[in-house]
């Protein structure tokens, strides 16, 4: 009899949390797009939120997810990964995580967006994730076995119970791998979009990996558009941290003017969703909005990743001032999963981006996602670790079918500006309908995967994931956090509080 087998499907911080923390008795197989360096959370710049000093305390920063997310977040699931992650923190800490300090050795902690105070863990200036990422990949049991380069392009699944993957592996061959746990942590679904914080390899792959094999998704209405993204000529060159505003930065229109300036009681550091309708609503009069950064001290060394970029786009950073735009940065939805990461069908797990564990409600509080990432990869680890499910009486009756994958005739590009245009940060019920009704009228063409690209598999992905989040946002008729109807401007908790809409193969409700 094989060892029992665990595949983790992606390389950021959540699966390297949960590769860390598995059983050694496991066999375990970690699988990546790119290279073990290529996730969302490599590109993380803020850091990880926890209450540390003595006037902050855990309930503080529920309170403050809970306002950000809008009345949408699982209470339960808030205080659980507050909670856990402050443990795991303690235990960076004490491994002497290269957490940013004084030259007294103090922690410095920064703030960001809907923050009541200063509780944001920094390494490397603005380089936490890749720090984290370092530290994490330092820690994988030497047994595990990490594949680069290989595409899951399906799910094997027999009576909803997920037994293993297909995979195309570099040389383009079609592999099966058999596991008792698959585990998605393929992040979300940036590329949807036209301008987005995201790495290039996140299209969304997991969800649909997910969604075909029969799991539900929910809250995929809810995208977060991080208000600052460097944004120049029409081109945008990637974040610039909230932890910029944390410092003294401002958003001003090209006279100097605050745009944020009686907007809301944090100004600048309002929730991400406010921040970003509000730029929203200043670019659609034809202003260019940017960051002022004369009260930002050390800029340079305080923000080593940001100035990289201001040098590639070509801003002198002497002017005191970064042009910025709104860009697609997280979504809060994802994979329906319980407190373990189990998602609706056996034997699949989803963790960090890809899931929707319902931590963030409808807007994400700034640098809860690196902590939501670390808590949920050792749980589901401490979940796999109590199961003793055994896949082999599976393996024989599995399918062997070619995968066939269905190919919109369109673009990347034209579907990222359509969706920019209709379901992003203000949306319409006039421009939702007829977003669905192009997407669903696209003629498309069925082809084996092994004949076509990348770029086509990863089209066809976030088409059919574009249909899913315009549906999720035309049923939503309330605004809530990050999803804004301009036809239906208000909340309305009578209807729609702590209503998910779910979508699965069975239909939505
Ligand atoms: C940022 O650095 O502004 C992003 C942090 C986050 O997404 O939480």
């Amino acid at each position: 009899m094989s060892d029992p087998t665990v595949v983790i499907v992606g390389s950021g911080a959540a699966a390297l949390s949960l590769a860390s923390s598995l059983p050694a008795d496991r066999r375990v197989i970690l699988l990546t797009k790119e290279t073990m360096s290529d996730s969302n959370s490599a590109m993380a710049q803020g850091g990880i939120a926890t209450s540390y000093l003595p006037e902050d305390s855990e309930a503080s920063h529920i309170e403050d997810t809970l306002l950000a997310g809008a009345g949408h977040n699982d209470f339960d699931i808030v205080q659980m990964v507050i909670h856990e992650g402050k443990q795991m923190m303690q235990e960076l800490i004490d491994a002497r995580f290269p957490f940013d300090r004084s030259p007294e050795g103090t922690l410095l902690l920064g703030r960001e967006g809907a923050h009541s105070l200063n509780r944001i863990f920094h390494a490397g200036g603005d380089a936490s994730g890749w720090k984290l990422i370092e530290h994490l990949q330092q820690r994988i049991p030497g047994h595990i076995e990490v594949r680069e380069y290989v595409r899951v392009v399906d799910l094997l699944v027999m009576d909803n119970h997920c037994c293993g993957v297909k995979l195309l592996d570099r040389e383009g061959r079609i592999e099966y791998i058999h596991a008792d746990q698959v585990v998605l942590a393929t992040g979300g679904c940036g590329s949807l979009y036209s301008h987005h914080s995201n790495h290039l390899t996140v299209t969304g792959d997991g969800l649909m990996l997910a969604y075909r094999a029969g799991a539900a998704l929910t809250d995929m209405e809810f995208m977060q558009f991080h208000p600052t993204l460097l944004v120049k000529n029409g081109r945008s060159y990637g974040l610039v941290s909230e932890a910029v505003r944390g410092e003294g930065g401002v958003l001003v229109d090209e006279t100097g003017r605050r745009i944020m300036k009686g907007r809301h009681e944090y100004e600048d550091l309002a929730p991400r969703d406010i921040v970003a309708r509000v730029m929203h609503e200043e670019m659609q009069q034809g202003r260019t909005i940017y960051i002022n950064i004369e009260a930002c001290s050390n800029f340079s060394s305080r923000f080593p990743s940001i100035t990289r970029l201001c040098e590639q786009a070509g801003v002198d950073l002497r002017d005191q001032r970064i042009p910025v735009a709104p860009g697609m940065h997280f979504l809060m939805g994802g994979i329906q999963v319980n407190t373990w990461g189990e998602s609706t069908v056996r034997g699949l797990f989803a963790i960090g981006e890809a899931a929707c564990t319902g931590l963030h409600g409808a807007n994400r509080l700034a640098s809860n996602s690196l902590l939501e990432a670390l808590v949920t990869g050792r749980r589901t680890a401490q979940r796999i670790a109590a199961m003793n499910d055994s896949m082999t009486e599976w393996k024989t009756g599995l399918s062997v079918s070619p995968v066939l994958i269905q190919v919109p005739q369109t673009t990347l590009a034209e579907l990222q500006r359509r969706m920019t245009a209709a379901v992003s940060i203000e949306r319409t019920g006039e421009q939702l309908r007829g977003m669905k009704e192009w997407l669903e009228g696209l003629p498309s063409q069925v082809f084996n995967v092994q004949k076509i690209t990348r770029v086509q598999m990863e089209l066809s992905n976030l088409w059919q994931l574009a249909v899913l989040v315009t549906s999720a946002a035309l049923l939503r008729e309330e605004s809530r956090g990050a999803h804004y109807r301009s036809d239906f401007p208000e909340r309305d908790d009578s209807v729609w509080g702590g209503r998910q809409i779910i979508l699965s193969r069975q239909g939505s409700r």
